[in-house]
């Protein structure tokens, strides 16, 4: 029966009644907040490309942490920027590492109730080369080493979960890292430790403003020999596939909004947790118009964070966090 016996019309005539028939929510316990942690003392570092991003030291993620809390988001995800960096990543599996220091701190702080920490495992941020796996040398010149990255993927896990993270999230991308991972955080004890695989991760321009925010950008080449093609939706289900396999209990897809119909593809193949990555690029665009005056800052902030919603995504992790928890 269509018009004019049938009037869509009629179901958006008031604010009550567009909440009554509204397919997604969103709310401030959807979404995980990344914070970037940096030796030192009081230290609140502007991330230039990432307007209302900072780097922060222990006691000032404590802090940010607090008032996360207080807002009701989710989770926080961790990074750090070690003081030094070596070929072996030394400061993403030592005990005493940055983002260790920042996870014993948050864990003794009012908002561990609160919040779901989550610690990135990655080394790109760790390795004086900037790669997130090792490099050997080649005929050709020189190749991230999958294997003997493993190892020290599985070490950054499990000394991660022991300093309090409630979930650690390899972004690496090195194949069978989250049974290296598995295995290693069994063997520490760590069997309730969930792994939330970063399980389709494309090799994307968006992750730009990160790598100045985590001073994390590889020294030559790129990581196209290891992150996704962003042409391929058919690989990204395989990927999911075996990082499930593998024995991840969550996957997170990543970039969001130029991917979401890879989104859409892994919620309808995948009855797991799933959750999706605003990334840096796609938060400081967003950013840059809003300097500029040409989108209406509250309304796009929540549009863009509704999509990724709809497209499939249980949570999101979003720079936009805090700004939206308190539109919410
Ligand atoms: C580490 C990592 C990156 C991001 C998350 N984990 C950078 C990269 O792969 O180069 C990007 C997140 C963002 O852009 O916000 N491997």
């Amino acid at each position: 029966m269509s018009f004019p016996v049938t009037r869509m019309r009629r179901l958006r005539r008031s604010e009550p009644l567009r909440a009554l028939v509204r397919e997604t929510t969103l709310n401030p316990g959807d979404l995980i907040y990344p914070l970037f942690i940096c030796p030192g003392e009081g230290v609140r570092r502007a991330v230039g490309s990432m307007p209302g991003v900072f780097n922060l030291s222990v006691d000032e993620a404590v802090r940010e942490a607090e008032e996360a809390a207080s807002l009701g988001i989710g989770g926080l995800l961790l990074f750090g920027l070690p003081d030094t960096k070596d070929e072996q990543a030394t400061g993403a599996w030592d005990d005493n590492g940055i983002v260790q220091q920042g996870l014993r701190a948050i864990k003794q702080s009012s908002a561990a109730k609160e919040l779901v920490l989550i610690a990135d495992v990655c080394l790109c941020e760790y390795t004086s080369h900037g790669h997130c796996g090792v490099i050997v040398k080649t005929p050709e010149g020189y190749e991230v080493d999958n294997d003997p990255s493993l190892e020290l993927l599985g070490r950054t896990a499990a000394s991660l979960a022991r300093a309090g993270a409630d979930i650690v999230a390899p972004s690496d991308m090195m194949d069978g890292r989250v049974a290296a991972i598995r295995r290693a955080l069994d063997q520490s004890g760590d069997i309730n430790a969930p792994i939330l695989s970063y399980a389709s991760k494309f090799a994307s321009a968006f992750y730009g403003p990160f790598r100045e925010a985590a001073d994390s950008a590889p020294q030559f080449g790129d990581r196209k020999t290891y992150q996704m093609d962003g042409a391929n939706l058919r690989e990204a289900l395989r990927e999911i596939d075996l990082d499930l396999d593998e024995g991840a209990d969550m996957i997170l897809m990543k970039p969001a909004m130029p991917y979401l119909d890879v989104v859409r593809a892994a919620r309808e193949n995948f009855d797991v947790p799933l959750g999706a990555y605003q990334v840096s690029g796609e938060y400081s665009m967003l950013q840059a118009a809003f300097e500029k005056g040409w989108l209406d800052r509250d309304r796009a902030i929540l549009e863009s964070l509704l999509g990724i919603r709809r497209a499939g995504a249980d949570f999101i992790v979003t720079y936009f966090a805090k700004d939206a928890a308190k539109l919410l």
